[in-house]
Protein backbone atom coordinates (compact mmCIF):
# COMPACT_ATOMS: atom_id res chain seq x y z
CA UNK A 1 0.00 0.00 0.00
CA UNK A 2 2.79 2.37 0.51
CA UNK A 3 4.33 2.56 -2.86
CA UNK A 4 0.87 2.16 -4.17
CA UNK A 5 -0.28 5.28 -1.72
CA UNK A 6 2.59 7.75 -2.81
CA UNK A 7 2.26 6.95 -6.93
CA UNK A 8 -1.30 8.04 -6.21
CA UNK A 9 -1.10 10.88 -4.13
CA UNK A 10 1.80 11.99 -6.37
CA UNK A 11 -0.22 11.69 -9.95
CA UNK A 12 -3.41 13.48 -7.90
CA UNK A 13 -0.95 16.20 -7.12
CA UNK A 14 0.50 16.29 -10.99
CA UNK A 15 -2.67 16.82 -12.02
CA UNK A 16 -3.25 19.47 -9.53
CA UNK A 17 -0.61 21.98 -9.77
CA UNK A 18 -2.59 24.89 -11.51
CA UNK A 19 -5.56 24.39 -9.45
CA UNK A 20 -3.89 24.50 -6.28
CA UNK A 21 -1.83 27.93 -7.29
CA UNK A 22 -5.54 29.43 -8.10
CA UNK A 23 -6.98 28.34 -5.02
CA UNK A 24 -5.97 26.51 -1.66
CA UNK A 25 -2.40 28.64 -2.48
CA UNK A 26 -4.23 31.55 -1.14
CA UNK A 27 -4.80 29.79 2.51
CA UNK A 28 -1.16 28.05 2.37
CA UNK A 29 -0.42 31.52 1.61
CA UNK A 30 -1.87 32.55 4.84
CA UNK A 31 -0.55 29.06 6.78
CA UNK A 32 3.30 30.11 5.17
CA UNK A 33 3.28 34.01 7.10
CA UNK A 34 1.41 32.56 10.08
CA UNK A 35 4.50 29.49 10.46
CA UNK A 36 7.69 31.51 9.97
CA UNK A 37 6.97 33.88 12.68
CA UNK A 38 7.82 30.66 14.71
CA UNK A 39 11.47 30.21 12.64
CA UNK A 40 13.87 29.31 15.05
CA UNK A 41 16.31 31.60 13.17
CA UNK A 42 16.43 35.10 11.77
CA UNK A 43 15.75 34.42 8.32
CA UNK A 44 17.24 37.56 6.14
CA UNK A 45 20.23 36.36 4.06
CA UNK A 46 19.76 32.87 4.64
CA UNK A 47 19.96 29.60 3.08
CA UNK A 48 16.06 27.94 3.14
CA UNK A 49 15.14 24.53 2.06
CA UNK A 50 11.19 24.48 1.24
CA UNK A 51 10.79 20.66 1.33
CA UNK A 52 7.23 19.90 0.21
CA UNK A 53 7.10 22.52 -1.23
CA UNK A 54 3.85 22.34 -3.85
CA UNK A 55 3.56 25.72 -5.44
CA UNK A 56 5.70 27.53 -3.53
CA UNK A 57 3.85 29.39 -0.60
CA UNK A 58 6.20 28.93 1.95
CA UNK A 59 9.44 29.70 -0.21
CA UNK A 60 7.31 33.14 -1.55
CA UNK A 61 7.45 33.77 2.22
CA UNK A 62 10.84 33.14 2.60
CA UNK A 63 11.48 35.41 0.12
CA UNK A 64 9.27 38.45 1.51
CA UNK A 65 11.40 37.65 4.77
CA UNK A 66 14.73 38.16 2.69
CA UNK A 67 15.76 34.84 2.49
CA UNK A 68 18.99 34.67 0.18
CA UNK A 69 18.06 31.33 -1.44
CA UNK A 70 15.70 29.19 -1.59
CA UNK A 71 15.78 24.91 -2.89
CA UNK A 72 12.21 24.27 -3.24
CA UNK A 73 12.06 20.61 -3.18
CA UNK A 74 9.03 18.40 -3.82
CA UNK A 75 7.82 14.98 -4.90
CA UNK A 76 5.44 16.64 -7.80
CA UNK A 77 6.66 18.00 -10.59
CA UNK A 78 2.76 19.32 -11.76
CA UNK A 79 2.88 21.22 -8.31
CA UNK A 80 6.42 22.87 -8.80
CA UNK A 81 5.16 23.85 -12.40
CA UNK A 82 2.04 25.46 -11.03
CA UNK A 83 4.50 28.02 -9.00
CA UNK A 84 3.73 31.12 -10.28
CA UNK A 85 4.52 33.77 -7.65
CA UNK A 86 7.39 32.05 -6.08
CA UNK A 87 9.46 31.46 -9.32
CA UNK A 88 12.49 33.87 -8.82
CA UNK A 89 15.69 33.80 -10.01
CA UNK A 90 16.59 33.30 -6.25
CA UNK A 91 14.75 30.15 -6.14
CA UNK A 92 16.12 26.45 -7.53
CA UNK A 93 12.98 24.29 -7.77
CA UNK A 94 13.70 20.40 -7.58
CA UNK A 95 11.88 17.57 -8.09
CA UNK A 96 12.85 14.98 -5.60
CA UNK A 97 11.84 13.22 -2.07
CA UNK A 98 11.64 14.27 1.60
CA UNK A 99 12.29 11.21 2.68
CA UNK A 100 15.33 11.37 0.59
CA UNK A 101 16.58 14.90 0.01
CA UNK A 102 18.15 15.54 -3.26
CA UNK A 103 20.66 17.71 -0.98
CA UNK A 104 24.06 17.81 0.78
CA UNK A 105 24.13 17.28 4.52
CA UNK A 106 24.24 20.55 5.99
CA UNK A 107 23.64 22.30 3.43
CA UNK A 108 20.88 24.96 5.06
CA UNK A 109 20.63 27.44 7.17
CA UNK A 110 17.11 27.05 7.53
CA UNK A 111 14.76 23.73 6.49
CA UNK A 112 11.00 24.97 5.98
CA UNK A 113 8.01 21.32 5.89
CA UNK A 114 4.75 23.12 5.53
CA UNK A 115 1.82 20.80 5.39
CA UNK A 116 4.01 17.63 4.31
CA UNK A 117 4.78 15.63 7.40
CA UNK A 118 1.25 14.72 7.37
CA UNK A 119 1.70 12.78 4.14
CA UNK A 120 4.80 10.42 4.52
CA UNK A 121 4.84 6.94 6.28
CA UNK A 122 7.69 8.06 9.16
CA UNK A 123 7.73 11.48 10.39
CA UNK A 124 10.47 10.41 12.66
CA UNK A 125 12.64 9.21 9.79
CA UNK A 126 11.56 12.56 7.55
CA UNK A 127 12.21 14.90 10.11
CA UNK A 128 15.73 13.06 10.65
CA UNK A 129 16.06 13.79 6.96
CA UNK A 130 15.07 17.08 7.31
CA UNK A 131 17.80 17.75 10.32
CA UNK A 132 20.60 16.05 7.99
CA UNK A 133 20.22 18.75 5.42
CA UNK A 134 20.50 21.29 7.92
CA UNK A 135 23.57 22.78 9.14
CA UNK A 136 24.22 21.92 13.45
CA UNK A 137 22.99 24.91 14.29
CA UNK A 138 20.32 25.76 11.94
CA UNK A 139 16.53 25.83 12.29
CA UNK A 140 13.86 22.89 11.12
CA UNK A 141 10.33 24.33 11.36
CA UNK A 142 7.30 22.38 10.81
CA UNK A 143 3.50 22.78 10.16
CA UNK A 144 1.14 20.02 10.07
CA UNK A 145 -2.72 20.67 11.25
CA UNK A 146 -4.51 20.98 14.69
CA UNK A 147 -7.35 19.05 16.30
CA UNK A 148 -10.61 20.68 14.86
CA UNK A 149 -14.19 20.18 13.82
CA UNK A 150 -13.90 19.69 10.19
CA UNK A 151 -15.70 22.86 8.71
CA UNK A 152 -18.69 21.88 7.01
CA UNK A 153 -18.39 23.13 3.93
CA UNK A 154 -15.83 20.11 2.81
CA UNK A 155 -18.45 17.70 3.45
CA UNK A 156 -20.81 20.22 1.68
CA UNK A 157 -18.26 20.54 -1.37
CA UNK A 158 -17.62 16.94 -1.76
CA UNK A 159 -21.56 16.02 -1.73
CA UNK A 160 -21.56 18.44 -4.68
CA UNK A 161 -18.90 16.99 -6.27
CA UNK A 162 -20.28 13.00 -5.88
CA UNK A 163 -23.66 14.54 -7.71
CA UNK A 164 -21.46 15.11 -10.67
CA UNK A 165 -20.11 11.86 -10.55
CA UNK A 166 -16.80 12.22 -8.10
CA UNK A 167 -15.94 9.21 -5.90
CA UNK A 168 -13.02 9.53 -3.43
CA UNK A 169 -10.08 8.11 -4.77
CA UNK A 170 -8.21 5.26 -2.16
CA UNK A 171 -4.91 7.43 -1.36
CA UNK A 172 -7.02 9.78 -0.12
CA UNK A 173 -8.70 7.71 2.55
CA UNK A 174 -5.47 6.20 3.49
CA UNK A 175 -3.93 9.85 3.99
CA UNK A 176 -6.63 10.69 6.20
CA UNK A 177 -7.43 8.05 8.05
CA UNK A 178 -3.43 6.40 8.55
CA UNK A 179 -0.92 9.84 8.26
CA UNK A 180 -2.96 13.38 8.63
CA UNK A 181 -5.27 12.45 11.49
CA UNK A 182 -2.74 11.10 13.96
CA UNK A 183 -0.39 14.19 13.85
CA UNK A 184 -3.42 15.83 14.75
CA UNK A 185 -3.12 15.17 18.17
CA UNK A 186 -0.57 17.39 19.88
CA UNK A 187 1.75 14.88 21.29
CA UNK A 188 2.23 13.06 18.36
CA UNK A 189 4.39 16.12 16.40
CA UNK A 190 6.66 16.66 19.78
CA UNK A 191 7.51 12.93 20.15
CA UNK A 192 8.52 12.27 16.65
CA UNK A 193 10.69 15.41 16.89
CA UNK A 194 12.67 14.12 19.86
CA UNK A 195 12.83 11.03 18.30
CA UNK A 196 14.21 12.43 15.12
CA UNK A 197 17.22 13.88 17.48
CA UNK A 198 15.83 17.55 16.75
CA UNK A 199 17.01 20.07 20.14
CA UNK A 200 15.34 23.01 21.33
CA UNK A 201 11.69 21.63 20.12
CA UNK A 202 8.73 23.45 20.93
CA UNK A 203 5.06 23.00 19.10
CA UNK A 204 2.58 25.64 19.25
CA UNK A 205 -1.35 25.77 18.04
CA UNK A 206 -1.83 29.04 16.04
CA UNK A 207 -5.74 29.33 14.31
CA UNK A 208 -5.18 30.86 11.09
CA UNK A 209 -8.44 33.04 9.53
CA UNK A 210 -7.81 32.93 5.68
CA UNK A 211 -10.46 35.58 5.00
CA UNK A 212 -12.31 33.59 2.82
CA UNK A 213 -15.67 34.09 0.57
CA UNK A 214 -18.17 31.58 -0.17
CA UNK A 215 -16.40 31.76 -3.99
CA UNK A 216 -12.95 31.41 -2.18
CA UNK A 217 -14.17 28.68 -0.06
CA UNK A 218 -15.14 26.29 -3.41
CA UNK A 219 -11.46 27.03 -4.94
CA UNK A 220 -9.67 26.15 -1.69
CA UNK A 221 -11.99 22.98 -1.74
CA UNK A 222 -11.96 22.29 -5.72
CA UNK A 223 -8.01 22.89 -6.38
CA UNK A 224 -7.33 20.09 -3.37
CA UNK A 225 -5.55 17.60 -4.64
CA UNK A 226 -8.18 14.65 -4.17
CA UNK A 227 -10.85 16.50 -6.05
CA UNK A 228 -9.02 18.98 -8.22
CA UNK A 229 -8.33 15.94 -11.02
CA UNK A 230 -11.94 14.88 -11.02
CA UNK A 231 -13.16 18.58 -11.96
CA UNK A 232 -9.95 18.67 -13.93
CA UNK A 233 -11.65 15.99 -16.30
CA UNK A 234 -15.03 17.80 -16.82
CA UNK A 235 -15.93 19.62 -19.34
CA UNK A 236 -15.67 23.28 -18.96
CA UNK A 237 -19.25 24.36 -18.24
CA UNK A 238 -20.30 21.60 -15.79
CA UNK A 239 -17.01 22.63 -13.78
CA UNK A 240 -18.54 25.87 -13.68
CA UNK A 241 -21.86 24.45 -13.19
CA UNK A 242 -20.02 22.22 -9.98
CA UNK A 243 -18.46 25.62 -8.69
CA UNK A 244 -21.63 27.76 -8.33
CA UNK A 245 -23.52 24.56 -7.28
CA UNK A 246 -20.87 24.12 -4.31
CA UNK A 247 -21.08 28.63 -3.57
CA UNK A 248 -24.48 27.70 -3.13
CA UNK A 249 -24.39 25.02 -0.95
CA UNK A 250 -21.62 26.65 1.12
CA UNK A 251 -23.83 30.13 1.35
CA UNK A 252 -24.19 31.34 4.95
CA UNK A 253 -21.56 28.84 6.51
CA UNK A 254 -19.20 30.25 9.47
CA UNK A 255 -16.22 31.48 8.61
CA UNK A 256 -13.03 28.93 7.82
CA UNK A 257 -10.78 29.56 10.77
CA UNK A 258 -7.55 26.50 10.67
CA UNK A 259 -5.62 25.39 13.37
CA UNK A 260 -2.51 24.84 12.62
CA UNK A 261 0.97 23.10 14.79
CA UNK A 262 4.20 24.79 14.07
CA UNK A 263 7.17 23.14 14.72
CA UNK A 264 10.14 24.49 15.75
CA UNK A 265 13.26 23.70 16.08
CA UNK A 266 17.52 23.09 15.77
CA UNK A 267 18.77 20.79 13.93
CA UNK A 268 21.30 19.75 16.16
C1 LIG B 1 -0.59 20.01 1.27
S1 LIG B 1 0.61 20.29 0.03
C2 LIG B 1 1.55 21.60 0.79
C3 LIG B 1 2.38 22.37 -0.20
C4 LIG B 1 3.13 23.57 0.38
N1 LIG B 1 4.12 23.18 1.35
C5 LIG B 1 2.19 24.59 0.96
O1 LIG B 1 2.24 24.84 2.18
O2 LIG B 1 1.39 25.15 0.19
C6 LIG B 1 1.67 18.90 0.25
C7 LIG B 1 2.80 18.84 -0.73
O3 LIG B 1 3.72 17.83 -0.30
C8 LIG B 1 4.19 17.13 -1.42
N2 LIG B 1 4.68 15.82 -0.99
C9 LIG B 1 3.96 14.81 -0.47
N3 LIG B 1 4.78 13.78 -0.15
C10 LIG B 1 6.04 14.19 -0.47
C11 LIG B 1 7.32 13.59 -0.38
N4 LIG B 1 7.46 12.34 0.12
N5 LIG B 1 8.40 14.27 -0.80
C12 LIG B 1 8.24 15.53 -1.31
N6 LIG B 1 7.06 16.15 -1.43
C13 LIG B 1 5.96 15.49 -1.01
C14 LIG B 1 3.00 17.09 -2.36
O4 LIG B 1 3.40 16.81 -3.69
C15 LIG B 1 2.41 18.48 -2.15
O5 LIG B 1 2.97 19.41 -3.04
Amino acid sequence: MTTDFRDQMKAAYDATGAAWDAGPRRIYDALAAALLDYSPVAIAGVLAVDAGAGTGAATQELLRRRASRVVAVDLSAGMLRGMTAARTSSVAVVVGDVDALPLASDHADLTVAAFVLNHVADPTATLAELARVTKPDGGVLASVFGAAPPHPSKDAIDSVAASYGFAEPGWYRVFKDARDTPLRDLRAVREHAIRAGLLNVCVDVVVVDPQLSDVDLVSWRTGMAHLAPFVRQLAPACAAQLRADAAAAVAGMPALTLTMQTLSSRAG
